[in-house]
């Protein structure tokens, strides 16, 4: 399973890159929002040091502005893929930039009938709703399962991407269920990597080494 970051900050962005585990990033306007610097030199930014796919997301809402929303964000890096909302407007759009060859993610899916029309329409990604369907008491992973089984039964390409991942629990699922990408928050992507039993591993290792050392030193200070 791919490893996309949700966020638009780039120390965070920075920070997964170092580990080696970094596949693209996924923003939105709340997320740019947060950064309080101009969204389209912060997403160039972010472009610069990440490869793979970089979402960056539309503003408006009616079929021309949304079209130059697309336009003008994918003249900003190679790695571009524009983020539309699941509208009938979104569908439109998705349609023209999908003959221009022009990458789309879908955004704001929590339907698998949503999701099957995004993909009729051209979309190269998909990302349902994980976290915000279970704030609601549905289960946002049954979304993904779903989906998951109409895009095989008609081998259909568009890529999952999981979003609203609030848990680890949600990125496990999302793997066992077998979804092409998971894009997660930094702090998410830090609470995969922790277990306390391999804390407590290096502790005992230190403990151990160090009491040889000293074991070590005693003993060629004894002259014995
Ligand atoms: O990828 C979508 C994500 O940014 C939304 O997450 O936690 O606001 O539902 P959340």
């Amino acid at each position: 399973m791919k490893i996309f970051i949700d966020t638009a900050n780039l120390e965070e962005i920075n920070k997964a890159v170092s580990l080696g585990i970094l596949d693209g990033v996924t923003t939105n306007p709340t997320l740019l929002a947060k950064e309080k610097s101009e969204p389209q030199t912060q997403i160039k930014k972010i472009c610069a040091v990440v490869k793979g796919p970089v979402s960056a997301e539309v503003t408006h809402y009616d079929y021309e502005g949304m079209l130059k929303d697309a336009e003008e964000l994918s003249r900003l890096a190679p790695n571009i893929v524009i983020k539309i909302p699941l509208t009938e407007t979104g569908l439109r759009v998705t349609k023209i930039l999908s003959r221009k060859s022009i990458k789309t993610n879908l955004t704001l899916c929590f339907s698998p009938l949503q999701a099957l029309l995004a993909a009729k329409a051209g979309a190269s990604f998909i990302s349902p709703f994980v976290g915000r369907l279970d704030d609601i008491s549905h289960r946002g992973m049954d979304l993904v399962c779903d989906i998951k089984k109409i895009y095989a039964n008609y081998h259909i390409n568009t890529e999952i991407i999981v979003a609203s991942v609030r848990n680890p629990l949600h990125v496990l699922e999302a793997a066992k269920l077998g979804a092409d990408i998971a894009t997660i928050p930094y702090k998410v992507i830090s609470q995969l990597l922790k277990h306390p039993l391999t804390d407590i591993g290096i502790k005992r290792f230190i403990d151990d080494w160090r009491s040889l050392e000293s074991f070590l030193k005693h003993k060629s200070n004894s002259g014995s």
